[in-house]
């Protein structure tokens, strides 16, 4: 894993900006796996900025989603595909017809779940999938004790998600305890994966992914198991590390490696 300690939520975003800036400078028709929640909110934002500037285009790019609340249609708005649409999809040039969100509406969800694994593959696979993390560790809503070779499904979220995410819905308004979302064996076959936290509230989360044994009451432990996974903390999401001075070292060396690679090519 590559652990990534900076200094503010911005440069958290700025950098994973970067990190998908290059993907599609690299291969325009990327598959990019996209996420929802507070996190990645600045990151679309500058992906926003950085297309309405020139610098980047997602016209040829494909992207899937996730996970989405079962039973949310995308005119609902607390669905994920609502809220995909208006943080990022509404204000790029990419095809609306290739931005995939788990279809919760499905009369068979089960059909759906295959149906988007089989979406996925189609397209030839997740290039670079981008992901947050709940302070218990889910990754998309895979909740603590799922399976590590899950693929998507219908999954219950335990009360601590479904507190977590109140704060979204209306007094009163139905919040759904069901997803449909890609599972952690799913996630584990993009090529490249990039976890975002910010906030002390996560950094229990982070110790756990980074630093902890995997362990299916940690989900996102999984992750250790990839090959190439950057997670990207602020200092506050970092905080409860027990090695951060390791992280930043080999950061640094890296940084330094990939200066004198790119001087000695050009
Ligand atoms: C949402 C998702 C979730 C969130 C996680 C963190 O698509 O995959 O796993 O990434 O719940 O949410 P925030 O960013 O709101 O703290």
């Amino acid at each position: 894993m590559r652990v990534v300690i900076l200094n503010s939520p911005d440069d958290v975003a700025e950098y994973a900006a970067d990190l998908f800036t290059r993907q599609l400078t690299r291969k325009p028709g990327s598959v990019l796996g996209l996420a929802t929640g507070s996190t990645p909110l600045k990151l679309y934002e500058k992906l926003i900025e950085r297309t309405a500037r020139g610098e980047l285009s997602f016209r040829r790019a494909s992207t899937f989603n996730l996970d989405e609340y079962l039973g949310l249609d995308g005119t609902h708005p607390q669905s994920y595909r609502y809220f995909m649409n208006r943080a990022l999809f509404d204000h790029i040039d990419i095809e609306s017809g290739r931005t995939y969100v788990p279809n919760a509406v499905s009369a068979d969800p089960r059909k759906a779940a295959e149906d988007y694994e089989q979406s996925i593959r189609e397209a030839g696979g997740v290039d670079l999938q981008l992901l947050g993390i709940g302070v218990n560790g889910h990754i998309g809503f895979n909740e603590p004790y799922s399976s590590l070779g899950s693929r998507t499904r219908i999954k219950t979220l335990t009360a601590r998600t479904i507190a977590d995410n109140a704060r979204f819905f209306a007094d009163g308004e139905f919040q759904p305890n069901l997803s449909l979302t890609m599972g952690i064996g799913t996630i584990l076959e993009a090529r490249q994966i990039v976890l975002l936290a910010t906030g002390r509230a996560k950094a229990p989360a982070v110790k756990d992914t980074v630093e902890g044994p995997v362990t299916a009451k940690c989900p996102s432990s999984a992750l250790q198991l990839h090959p190439a996974v950057t997670v990207l903390l602020d200092a506050a999401a970092a905080s409860a590390l027990e090695e951060p001075a390791f992280f930043q070292h080999i950061e640094e060396l890296d940084q330094a490696l990939s200066t004198s690679i790119s001087d000695a090519a050009s």
